[in-house]
């Protein structure tokens, strides 16, 4: 109510009535969403007032936006984490349901695909796991990390100036940079996933110089990006990409993985382009010709012969 009231006044009186609540309620609620750090101005006769809306991140601004029935519904967030991706385990290993999110305004251990760091400076991004426990095939989890790359396409494209795309297998580029990386976990038995952790890692406010020097010519930001006009808001964008992430889910869980293939490959940058296998020292050219269902690429070697590859052990560079 207070984030849909703008920069006006919301009295205490009317909180009370929507919500059928007494005014002491109203006063607790408002003393723990001010300990949650948002910074609410109470004004004898004209009420509360929300100043400022960046200060909605967290978890009530965040849930306050979702239009999903599971995904968030359960929300941790967090100032400060080593990596979403291992709370986000350990929550995981004690239960936590389908749907559960874990949310970090820093990562001081953030992780990246290949071993590699992630750079998740406080207010910056958004660091963000989700955890989902799909009744499928261990071999079927890649699709799962496609559905999410078009998820957070879908959810920039409105405040960006030109159009995202994505880059084999599931960096998000916008202006030939990447803007987002996505690191997926599981555990599974032979035949059954446990557990799937998809951790999205999104860069929004990062100024070029934010970035470690040897990023700088790889990375951007959205704020780099933006439409006119467009506010690059993180509580919106959070929110966004679990709305988007769950109808593409599901529809890839109940009707197999051809409309969001269909889509990721729309949004892709890297097929019938002429690319570089990297493979530890070792490069080698290539045409990406097609990516599989379960997210492998298909790609033509200079001999014209065609061979598949896992995103695991790969990585692409552009010749
Ligand atoms: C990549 O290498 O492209 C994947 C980057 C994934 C980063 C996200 S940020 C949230 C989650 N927690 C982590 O430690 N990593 C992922």
């Amino acid at each position: 109510m207070l984030a849909s009231a703008g920069d006006g006044y919301i009295s205490g009186e009317h909180i009370s009535k929507t919500l059928n609540i007494s005014r002491t309620a109203v006063w607790k609620r408002i003393a723990a969403l001010k300990k949650e750090g948002y910074l609410i101005e109470a004004t004898t006769r004209k009420g509360y007032r929300l100043l400022s809306r960046e200060t909605c991140y967290g978890k009530s601004g965040i849930q306050s936006l979702l239009r999903t029935e599971y995904l968030g519904r359960e929300l941790h967030f967090r100032q400060s984490v080593e990596s979403t991706n291992n709370v986000m385990k350990a929550l995981a290993n004690a239960g936590a349901p389908h749907g559960t999110v874990v949310i970090a305004n820093e990562q001081t251990k953030g992780r990246g695909r290949l071993g590699r760091e992630w750079a998740s400076t406080a207010d910056k991004g958004i660091w963000m796991s989700v955890l989902l426990r799909p009744d499928i095939h261990p071999s079927r989890v890649q699709s799962i990390t496609l559905a999410a790359a078009v998820a957070v396409c879908r959810a920039i494209e409105p405040v960006l100036a030109e159009k995202p795309g994505i880059k084999w297998p599931n960096d998000i580029l916008v202006a030939g940079r990447k803007a987002c990386g996505i690191l997926t976990e599981l555990s599974a038995e032979v035949e059954k996933v446990a557990w799937v952790i998809v951790g999205m890692g999104l860069n929004t406010h990062f100024k070029p110089d934010d970035f470690p020097e040897e990023l700088r010519s790889k990375a951007t930001s959205l704020s780099q990006h933006l439409v006119r006009g467009a506010v690059l808001d993180r509580t919106w964008l959070a929110a966004e990409i679990l709305n988007q992430f769950e109808p593409v889910y599901e529809g890839f869980v109940r009707n197999g993985p051809e409309a969001m293939l269909a889509e990721w490959k729309e949004r892709s940058v890297t097929l019938g382009k002429r690319v570089e296998l990297i493979h530890g020292q070792e490069t080698v050219p290539a045409l990406a010709l097609d990516v599989g269902e379960d997210g492998r690429l298909v790609v033509q070697l200079e001999d014209g012969s065609t061979r598949e590859v896992f995103s695991g052990e790969i990585s692409l560079r552009y010749e």
